[in-house]
């Protein structure tokens, strides 16, 4: 159960059906039926014949069992319990109790998600007609970026949390200190944030230690090195971190998409696309378990809040300069689920 606080939104705000979230990665669907939960609510997931995903609330509606236990044979979906069929937009076909050429019941179709997309190996589900439209992001589609996907998380964390978390500045000489925070920058230099339709845009150069860089074992580079940030965030919980290496060269770009799944836990989809790793695999695996080990730094302190929701009412957190982007973040988040009606 959720408490209803004036001014903090829940991971199960009605108004977050009006938006894509992610639910799956690519790489969990496949031809037969699978469970995942969204906004409390859990859908079935498979590929249709035509390998399209296809989605569903997971409630058969002869008996409310979940269709995520049935299977798919022939472009048809068959309940475990009482067999009933349907196709693959959620037409019922078939009552086996009631016998061939039966009349069907009226009103017993599945209820299909209002719109998915199949992006950055990741799925996104709006339950009801999105009113914004996905991150895009450029590198994705550029060749000369090779991509890699960290294995989703569950934190125990509002999902706006979380968001913030990854807009946030402030935290890097701190939270992470043994990853790639510099302890003797600390002070947040004065940034511009710009707003757009649905999100907003910020960029930030800062000093960091980068032991990810082979140059700096070899000694030809130092460790505290400098790197430009562009974040780019897009309601309600999806944003990317465009990092450019000044003195090592290259791009870093890492994509956030983050599922409100139920009451209190999210689930972190994290994509990677990077040009600076020289094609090689081995690289890549290395960029992922640095990642991994960035992300651990994070949860570790999100997985120990405990919050009502996220607050999105200014008055209810104390904000400095330091914190604009993630005070805009909240604005737009709130001005995004006001026009919903
Ligand atoms: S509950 Fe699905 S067929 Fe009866
Ligand atoms: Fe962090």
């Amino acid at each position: 159960m959720t408490r209803d606080v004036p001014g903090q939104l829940d991971n199960l705000d009605p108004r977050l059906a009006y938006f894509y979230h992610p639910i799956a990665t690519s790489d969990e669907v496949g031809a037969q039926p699978r469970r995942f939960s969204l906004l409390g609510e859990n859908w079935v997931l498979f590929r249709d014949r035509a390998d399209e995903i296809v989605a569903f609330v997971d409630r058969c509606p002869h008996r409310g069992a979940p269709l995520s236990m049935g299977s798919v044979a022939g472009g048809t979906l068959e309940c475990a319990y009482h067999g009933w069929r349907f196709d693959e937009r959620g037409k019922l076909l078939c009552v086996p109790a009631l016998g061939e050429g039966a009349k069907l019941p009226a009103k017993a179709n599945l209820v299909q998600a209002a719109a998915l997309q199949e992006r950055y190996g990741v799925i996104f589900l709006a339950p009801k007609l999105p009113r914004a439209e996905l991150l895009e992001i450029p590198e994705a589609s550029d060749e000369t970026f090779a991509s890699g996907m960290l294995s989703p998380v569950m934190a125990r964390q509002h999902a706006g949390y979380l968001a913030d978390n990854f807009l946030d500045m402030a935290h890097f000489p701190y939270l992470h200190k043994a990853s790639f925070g510099d302890g003797t920058s600390t002070k947040v230099d004065p940034y511009e944030v710009s707003l757009d339709e649905f999100g907003l845009r910020a960029s930030y150069r800062h000093s960091f230690l980068n032991r990810e860089d082979p140059a700096v074992a070899k000694g030809e580079r130092p460790l505290q090195q400098h790197r430009e940030m562009l974040y780019r965030y897009r309601v309600p919980f999806s944003l990317l971190l465009r990092l450019s290496f000044v003195e090592a060269k290259g791009t870093n770009v890492i994509g956030f998409f983050i599922s409100p799944s139920d009451a209190m836990q999210s689930r972190l989809f994290t994509v990677l696309w990077r040009n600076d790793l020289e094609g090689s695999a081995q690289r890549m695996t290395e960029a992922l378990e640095f990642e991994a080990k960035v992300l651990a730094e994070d949860l570790w302190l999100q997985n120990s809040y405990r919050s009502d929701g996220f607050p999105l009412d200014a008055k209810r957190e104390v904000h400095t300069k330091a914190d604009r982007i993630t005070l805009a973040m909240r604005r737009k988040l709130s001005e995004a689920l006001q026009a919903v009606r």
